[in-house]
């Protein structure tokens, strides 16, 4: 039985940092366990512009403990008037590492998202030209498409027509919870990649709703049937290239999950590494670990792989029910749960 797993130092290919007081409080989970992350740009308001971008990261940077490596990659909020300029300069600055397409009103923050993909055609354009990745999160948003259905329909209504104009588009379809989706990326060239987050790899839909209303499993896009986790456990483990570590964390106070209306998102930011290597073990793929969480992101990327490494130990860690935040409470992904693994110091 391996008892150790030393691996390159991984990174987070998809998460939120929030701002302020929230964003100071969940950046050193983050710092001490992967060497870079990409940040999502889902501020109220948005991050639109490099020189938003920019200020975002220095205030990220600012969180950073001292003495830890971390580098956060920014990202640009795709709306249906972004300046192809200013996010080919961004681009070219080291500001914007990718863009994101949130369809209008997805999920949080997402209300100036694009409200017509077709509009987007000039900036997908330059981005293809540049080799600007693209980030999607891919559900429709029509009110008369089914929650679990968005993900599936996205890729007949969206990504399927934006891969066959932008052949050279790097896109990373974000999140996937569908066999659909790995089907999909599965049969496109390898421009094409998917980010899974623990959450989808580890509950089924009953998770959110046996047993009573469970907020704390509740993201976007939502967990779907069994079979989908399942195809989604066989891609994560596959050792495809195609296939990498992004955890979307999500942060929200236990309040505004715990509410009449809860927020959408899963704050696994202080496990994250832990709950990956579980399924991964559960799954007999320790070996494929390393290229899921450090490799095939970097390779995907184009950026080199973090010169330092990472060993995790067996060991029954108590995760806590609760963290405190700004004051307030933050529920963790496994809180209340026992995890077989931790970052050895
Ligand atoms: C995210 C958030 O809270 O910002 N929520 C989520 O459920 N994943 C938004 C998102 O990535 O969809
Ligand atoms: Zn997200």
């Amino acid at each position: 039985m391996t008892n150790n797993l030393t691996i390159r130092r991984p990174d987070d290919w998809h998460l939120h940092f929030r701002d302020g007081d929230i964003m100071r409080g969940v950046v050193p989970y983050t710092a001490r366990q992967f060497g870079r992350a990409i940040v999502m740009p889902n501020l109220s308001p948005p991050v639109t512009t490099a020189a938003m971008a920019a200020d975002y990261r220095d205030r990220i940077m600012a969180a950073v403990p001292a003495g830890t490596d971390f580098t956060p990659l920014m990202t640009c909020y795709l709306t249906d008037t972004t300046d192809p300029d200013d996010l080919a300069r961004g681009a070219a600055d080291g500001v914007f590492t990718a863009a994101k397409l949130y369809p209008a009103n997805a999920t949080t923050n997402s209300a100036h998202g694009v409200s017509d993909v077709a509009k987007l055609a000039p900036v997908l354009e330059r981005m293809e030209a540049e080799g600007i990745v693209l980030c999607v999160h891919g559900e429709v948003t029509d009110a008369d498409i089914d929650v679990f259905d968005r993900e599936a329909e996205f890729i007949e209504r969206h990504l399927r027509g934006i891969i066959a104009d932008f052949p050279r588009l790097k896109v990373v379809f974000e999140h996937i919870t569908t066999a659909d989706a790995v089907d999909f990326v599965k049969s496109c060239g390898a421009n094409v990649a998917a980010t899974i987050t623990p959450q989808h790899l580890h509950i089924n839909r009953n998770a959110m709703l046996v047993g009573g209303m469970q907020p704390h499993n509740y993201c976007l896009p939502v967990a779907k049937r069994e079979t989908h986790r399942l195809a989604l456990r066989a891609a994560a483990v596959s050792g495809s290239p195609k296939f990498f570590l992004g955890t979307d964390s999500a942060p929200h106070l236990r309040s505004a999950k715990e509410t009449s209306c809860g927020c959408a998102g899963i704050f696994n930011a202080p496990y994250a590494l832990e709950s990956y290597l579980t399924v991964f073990e559960e799954e007999g793929a320790l070996d494929h670990f390393e290229g899921f969480a450090s490799l095939h992101g970097p390779a995907f990327y184009g950026l080199p792989v973090n010169a330092d490494s990472i060993t995790l130990e067996r060991a029954e860690v108590a995760v806590p029910e609760s963290f405190e935040l700004t004051g307030e409470e933050i529920v963790p992904w496994h809180g209340g749960q026992t995890i077989g693994w931790r970052i050895a110091s």
